[in-house]
């Protein structure tokens, strides 16, 4: 949190710290499991180092339950290297954006060229039941804040990457593709903000994801983003918004869609 620290320093820190914690030189991808998509750790391939969070540098406590707080080292089947943050640190906790986007550029510093990005959030479009996953296509970043500083002009095209899109659509053919907006938080929206969402291209709202993406893109990795429906945005549904339903929502389709990124990570 050292103001005059070099972020991308630290982050080497961090992913040296993991090298010498798991014996793994190289992690290839890297998944970020958000409410909802934990059980994929498992599902993925075989945990071979489960290391508590606050053990590396710069890595915070985590904030809510249900947020697991580990990185693990995952050796998939395919002898590929996946490094599980189970440790998200969001935006509306004030640690300021650089503590946002530390777990993706350590990523990135561990050698993923991969970065999963999963969250649970709300949609916008009312024939998306909770328990949907949905492909992010892009996103609309809300926050008026980026984790770039200075003069660093990074492209966003494709940010959500066609190539892994495509790869998920055939293993799940029919699988919905949404635009996320990533509003501060922790605050819902308002019935009018999730209007405002739906006119400007929205179709997701949540409160993480875009500025991590935004780093991984500044660090060069491909970007997979995937949401899982927990609950209907404000005013989109009828009865009012509770943190425990998107807490249940998740617990019940986490079997389905952990088995569906399973099987997308398997093709990666
Ligand atoms: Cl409705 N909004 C936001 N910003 N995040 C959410 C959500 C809604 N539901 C789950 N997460």
């Amino acid at each position: 949190d050292d103001p005059s620290a070099d972020p991308f320093e630290v982050a080497r820190t961090a992913a040296a710290e993991l090298a010498e914690r798991t014996g793994v030189d190289r992690h290839d991808i890297a998944l970020t499991l958000g409410s909802g998509w934990g059980k994929a750790a498992d599902l993925i391939g075989e945990t071979t180092h489960t290391i508590p969070a606050t053990e590396i540098t710069g890595f915070g406590k985590p904030a809510l339950e249900g947020h697991v707080g580990t990185l693990r080292s995952v050796l998939l089947p395919s002898g590929k290297r996946a490094l599980v943050i189970g440790a998200r640190t969001h935006y509306y906790e004030g640690h300021g954006v650089r503590r946002v986007v530390h777990s993706v550029r350590t990523a990135a510093a561990a050698g993923a060229s991969v970065m999963i990005l999963t969250n649970g959030a709300g949609g916008i479009r009312e024939h998306w039941t909770p328990g949907t996953p949905v492909l992010i296509r892009d996103h609309i970043n809300l926050t008026a804040d980026s984790p770039l500083e200075g003069a660093t002009f990074v492209d966003l095209t494709d940010l959500y990457a066609q190539r892994l899109r495509d790869i998920a659509h055939a293993i799940e053919p029919g699988l919905d593709e949404g635009v996320y907006t990533q509003f501060r938080g922790p605050h819902y929206e308002t019935p009018a903000e999730v209007q405002m969402a739906k006119t400007i291209g929205g179709d997701i709202v949540g409160m993480s994801t875009a500025l991590e993406a935004i780093a991984a893109r500044q660090s060069g990795m491909e970007i997979l983003g995937m949401t899982l429906i927990t609950n209907l945005a404000a005013g989109i549904q009828a009865t009012p918004l509770s943190h425990q339903e998107v807490i249940d929502a998740g617990r019940e389709a986490e079997p389905v869609i952990s088995s569906l990124l399973a099987r997308i990570v398997a093709e990666l």
